[in-house]
């Protein structure tokens, strides 16, 4: 049986090998976390894999992910370690539905939150992640109406934050759905010193946010959590992110909002499968041309609005 030591030694070895780097969302398992690169949400790790010198890109996250890193940067080898690890959410659109949306509001701007396939955001005037969706629908001219796609819950809580005209795609992520105002009540109530944080995809977004201290994204959360002189956390999102806020904290308490909020599809990649993905230079993602060029019109404008 190969010991994990000696993984963690064969990826750092192959990785010189084949001038690789890897990056890591905040979700995935924590020996994964710390073999990376770069831990980040998805604006960051888009915005290291457009700016790498390296040849290959290792990515540690779902494949929505890795197709953007990969129209991002074209001229590099971006792999994932499990071809598998997709995302509930971005399975709520296809490129057909959002045509068919599209053709009901012909003058709508479209707007898509990153957690979407090359496909959809290819259909997309705009796409932004959960960090920058309030800032890039406020550079969008304000007599035009959005088609917001596919998160409802982070749709409602921008609507709310700019006050647009904002038509939302019925769709939510399943991890997030699990996520009540119940279990943040009691959780508030046995830490009373505690900062509620959470994330936009919340499921309990209308009950939770007059409760939240911050809504913030996975990497707005770890800053916050290392900025915020408070000592306790109760953190509504996937249960994956604690692990760097332990690390990098260790005198502060972090209370996950349920220990079941575990993105199964994150959880695919393990250490194992990112030494044989560097081992046998696997599963290359790629994007067909035509698509990629239209969809990275809209990642442009979500990369250049921090
Ligand atoms: P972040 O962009 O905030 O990291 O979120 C990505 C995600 O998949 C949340 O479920
Ligand atoms: Fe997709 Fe939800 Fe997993 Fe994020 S947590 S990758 S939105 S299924």
């Amino acid at each position: 049986m190969v010991i994990t030591s000696s993984i963690q030694e064969k990826i750092n070895r192959l990785k010189t090998e084949r001038k690789a780097i890897i990056l890591a969302h905040n979700y995935e398992l924590p020996d994964v976390q710390d073999v990376a690169d770069f831990v980040g949400d998805s604006l960051l790790l888009s915005q290291r894999a457009a700016q790498t010198d390296a040849k290959v890109i290792v990515f540690c996250g779902v494949h929505f992910m890795a197709e953007t890193a990969a129209i991002l940067a074209p001229d590099k080898i971006v792999l994932i370690p499990d071809l598998d690890a997709g995302c509930s959410l971005a399975a709520t659109i296809t490129a057909n539905d959002l045509r068919r949306w599209k053709q009901a509001y012909p003058n709508a701007v479209v707007v898509t939150y990153v957690n979407s396939t090359a496909e959809v955001k290819a259909e997309s005037d705009y796409c932004v992640t959960s960090s920058n969706a309030v800032k890039v629908v406020e550079s969008i001219p304000k007599d035009k109406e959005i088609l917001f796609t596919p998160d409802m819950y982070l749709g409602k809580w921008v609507r709310q934050k700019t006050g647009r005209v904002i038509h939302l795609w019925p769709g939510s992520c399943h991890v997030h759905h699990k996520i009540k105002t119940e279990d943040i009540k009691a959780l508030k109530s046995s830490h009373p010193q505690a900062e509620f944080i959470m994330h936009p995809e919340c499921g309990c977004m209308s009950t939770c946010l007059p409760l939240a201290d911050q809504v913030l994204s996975t990497e707005g959360m770890v800053n916050y959590a290392r900025t915020s002189p408070k000592n306790e956390f109760i953190v509504a999102t996937e249960t994956g992110i604690l692990h760097r806020m332990e690390r990098d904290n260790p005198k502060k308490q972090f209370f996950p909002s349920t220990p079941d909020a575990v993105c199964e599809f994150m959880k695919m990649i393990t250490l194992e499968k990112v030494l044989w993905s560097l081992e046998d230079m696997k599963y290359q993602v790629t994007v067909a041309p035509d698509i990629a060029k239209r969809a990275k019109r809209a990642i442009d404008r979500m990369v250049a609005i921090v």
